[in-house]
């Protein structure tokens, strides 16, 4: 069996997709239960839901032998993974972002309010800029608005939530997809098990391009 960690939710659902037309289906993965294991015996695969940002977890530790993990999860996580194939889903943008009026005269300390503390910290550390970070869990939009930090750095899709709390785009750190990871000992034992399902979902996202 190949044991594969799906982020749950909106992207999840879009991967397997990816894995469902490459033949890796699972009948009963549509069924909208709480259900978090899945598998086809026949095919040889299981799935599990997992929390995004935990995929790396399950990946590293070999209790999954592939997973879905943004790139922005494992710049910010470094687990020691092989990032097999860039799925080309899940597509958007790490950026800092402030109040419109907010002028930043490159002097005093930076306060960043963010989740990705190592991917800020290693953005300002790049410019030798000091910073002061403030870790968040979420609406991280807040915390300009009520003056808990100067910008935050976070992720944009749409621009949605920073055009709905008047924040605009100051800099582009990065661009983020979602990506295929493997275990490294698992995938020597299960080479051609994995490399088989790679060529295959590779084929199916040149389809979707
Ligand atoms: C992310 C991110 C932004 C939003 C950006 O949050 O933190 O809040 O998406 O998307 P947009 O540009 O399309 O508005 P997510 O929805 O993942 O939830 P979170 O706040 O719990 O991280």
């Amino acid at each position: 069996m190949v044991n594969v960690a799906l982020p749950k939710g909106r992207l999840g659902e879009k991967v397997y997709d990816l894995f469902e037309r490459a033949g890796y289906s699972c009948d009963e993965m549509h069924d909208k239960g709480r259900k978090l294991i899945f598998e086809n015996m026949e095919k040889g695969i299981r799935y599990f839901w997992v929390k995004p940002s935990d995929v790396p977890v399950y990946v590293e530790r070999g209790v999954a032998d592939l997973g879905i993990a943004g790139k922005d999860v494992l710049l910010e996580r470094h687990p020691d993974v092989y990032e097999l194939l860039d799925l080309a889903l899940g597509k958007c943008r790490m950026c800092v972002a402030a109040k419109a009026d907010f002028f930043d005269d490159g002097e005093k300390t930076l306060k960043v309010a963010t989740e990705f503390v190592n991917i800020a910290s290693e953005y300002y550390a790049r410019q030798g800029r000091d910073i002061d970070i403030i870790k968040l869990h979420g609406s991280v939009e807040l915390a300009p608005i009520l003056g808990l930090s100067d910008v935050i750095v976070d992720i944009v899709e749409t621009g949605t939530s920073l055009r709905e709390n008047n924040l605009v785009i100051t800099d582009e750190i990065l661009s983020i997809s979602a990506r295929l990871i493997a275990n490294k000992a698992n995938f020597k034992f299960k080479t051609k098990e994995i490399e088989d399902i790679v060529n295959l979902m590779r084929k199916q996202v040149k389809e979707n391009d």
